[in-house]
């Protein structure tokens, strides 16, 4: 079955979907985007996602496209389409296309492009024994709450960790504090069992799935505290995971050359990536 894209107004095939030359995500990554998990075919957080949507939207002052109701329903039609049962919508929205030139153009319309993709489950092997991040510096921008296209140190970072084998490169900044991972939100436990996540300041983007953690941690009573963590002590502590819509709660289980914990998962962070699929099969999942 060929794959459905969606461009500005049309569903179109996937092979014949294009944007213009001059299109300023292009031109100069004047753009933003999500990501939102399909689970068993419903969208999982999705009004959460699209409230951050019209955030970074209104942060970079781009216009929005269309309501979120004229939204939602092409999120729908799409994932519909493109038979997604277990999967992920992605959209952008950009400044629109226009004579190249750095200031804002005075009429250019924005464009929106949505496309969706199965993805498959993280394999048992990731659940159990979990996975290794790489500690990289933080050359990121002062606005990293907006979920901007512009992913450069991202994609350099992502590369580095895919490079020495590992699943994420953990961004640190100038005071040796882990930011975020290049593409999820980073978290501590330590040795006291405190679940540990940076607050959500212009530093990283504030996860959707990092606030139904929190959520979900605070409705079972978890002790947890948002502060900034060192590359230091995130080596020393009990449990580490990855949160992000399409990681879920991933447990890290080497940093850089040190092991964590006894290697395996940890019990917290099992318990956690537990009860957020259950929360995205329930609760989190709108029809
Ligand atoms: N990334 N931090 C960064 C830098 C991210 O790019 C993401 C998500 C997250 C986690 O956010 P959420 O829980 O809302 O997915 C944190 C998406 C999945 C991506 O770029 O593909």
């Amino acid at each position: 079955m060929s794959r459905i894209a969606y461009v500005n107004g049309r569903f179109l095939p996937h092979s014949h979907a294009e944007v213009h030359v001059e299109d300023r995500g292009y031109q100069f990554a004047d753009g933003v985007y999500e990501v939102v998990l399909v689970q068993n075919g419903v969208m999982v957080d999705e009004i959460p996602h699209l409230e951050r949507l019209d955030r970074s939207l209104d942060e970079l002052r781009i216009a929005h496209p269309m309501s979120r109701g004229a939204l939602r329903s092409v999120m729908r039609e799409l994932v519909r389409l493109n038979r997604i049962r277990n999967g992920l919508v992605y959209m952008q929205v950009t400044r629109g296309v226009a004579k190249r030139d750095h200031p804002f153009p005075k009429n250019a319309k924005p464009s929106i492009v949505l496309t969706a993709k199965r993805i498959a489950m993280p394999s048992q092997e990731t659940v159990e024994n979990g996975v290794k991040v790489i500690t990289i510096r933080d050359i990121r921008w002062e606005r990293c709450d907006i979920k901007s296209v512009s992913l450069l140190p991202n994609i350099l970072g992502k590369q580095q960790a895919r490079e020495n084998g590992a699943f994420e490169a953990w961004q640190v900044d100038a005071e040796g504090n882990v930011t975020e991972g290049t593409s999820s939100n980073a978290w501590i436990v330590t040795q006291d069992g405190e679940l540990i996540t940076r607050p959500a300041t212009n530093d990283i983007l504030n996860g959707i799935t990092r606030l139904s953690i929190l959520k979900l941690a605070k409705r079972q009573g978890l002790k947890y505290v948002e502060r900034p963590f060192s590359v230091e002590e995130a080596k020393k502590a009990r449990e580490a995971f990855a949160s992000s819509a399409t990681a879920f709660v991933t447990p890290v289980t080497q940093i850089d050359d040190v092991v964590i914990g006894n290697g395996k998962a940890g019990t917290l962070s099992r318990g956690l990536r537990d009860s957020y699929m259950e929360y995205a099969a329930g609760e989190g999942a709108t029809a």
